[in-house]
């Protein structure tokens, strides 16, 4: 099997990235981590990353005149490293729609949401306040629009009474580190195709993703 060469792309902490890291370690798995790419010097996934023994590299948007020249940075290390998949997981950087279009079919994301619901940030004081009993979180595939783009996986959590913004936003990371090591392994497998906006399993698939509703 050839493991499809993936890319993670982070801002900060790396819960998600570690939780993909240590499924890309059974050999089955159809996708294999070789490079962590961080705007944020500073983030914590970074170190993680390294001590796994795969390549990272600090591209700060700070230093670029903009956009699209923070990309082109970006892109040359993906071509460096011969990425055929990137995982975005906590980036908190707008991409371009010149840089999403590049890569379509081949850029994920997680979202702590169950999209279409409460795009953008502060998803879980949105739930919240809107009194919402199922919450979630979503893998999709990006688009140019943010937070839109095929759904991939999505994992639905139970909004409890006693529930903050950091009880709720807790239970639905631990989701998030189950769903996205699935997505990745469907998407790196091509064992999936696209009707307009849905991802389907291939029939070969014995355990399509399914909506996973925990006790
Ligand atoms: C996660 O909630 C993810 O859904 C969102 O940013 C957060 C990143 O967390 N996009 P981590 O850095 O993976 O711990």
């Amino acid at each position: 099997m050839k493991r499809k060469r993936t890319a993670i792309l982070i801002s900060g902490h790396g819960s998600n990235m570690r939780s993909l890291i240590e499924a890309a370690r059974g050999p089955d798995f159809p996708a294999e981590i070789v490079l962590v790419l961080s705007n944020k010097p500073e983030a914590g996934g970074l170190s993680f990353a390294k001590d796994s023994g795969i390549a990272t590299a600090a591209v700060d948007h700070k230093i670029y005149a903009g956009r699209e020249e923070f990309e082109r940075s970006m892109q040359i290390l993906l071509d460096l490293h011969r990425i055929e998949l990137i995982c975005l997981a906590g980036f908190m950087r707008l991409l371009t729609p010149v840089f999403v279009g590049g890569w379509s079919g081949r850029l994920l994301n997680i979202h702590p949401a169950l999209l279409p619901a409460y795009r953008g940030l502060h998803t879980h004081q949105k739930a919240l306040a809107d009194g919402v009993k199922i919450h979630g979180c979503t893998v999709h595939f990006v688009v140019p629009a943010m937070d839109e783009g095929p759904i991939i996986a999505q994992a639905a959590v139970p909004v409890l009474d006693t529930d903050t913004a950091e009880s709720l936003a807790a239970r639905v990371l631990e989701q998030e580190h189950v769903i996205y090591p699935k997505a990745l392994g469907l998407i790196a497998s091509g064992q999936y195709r696209i009707d307009g906006n849905r991802v389907l399993c291939a029939e070969a698939i014995q355990e399509p993703l399914p909506l996973r509703m925990p006790g």
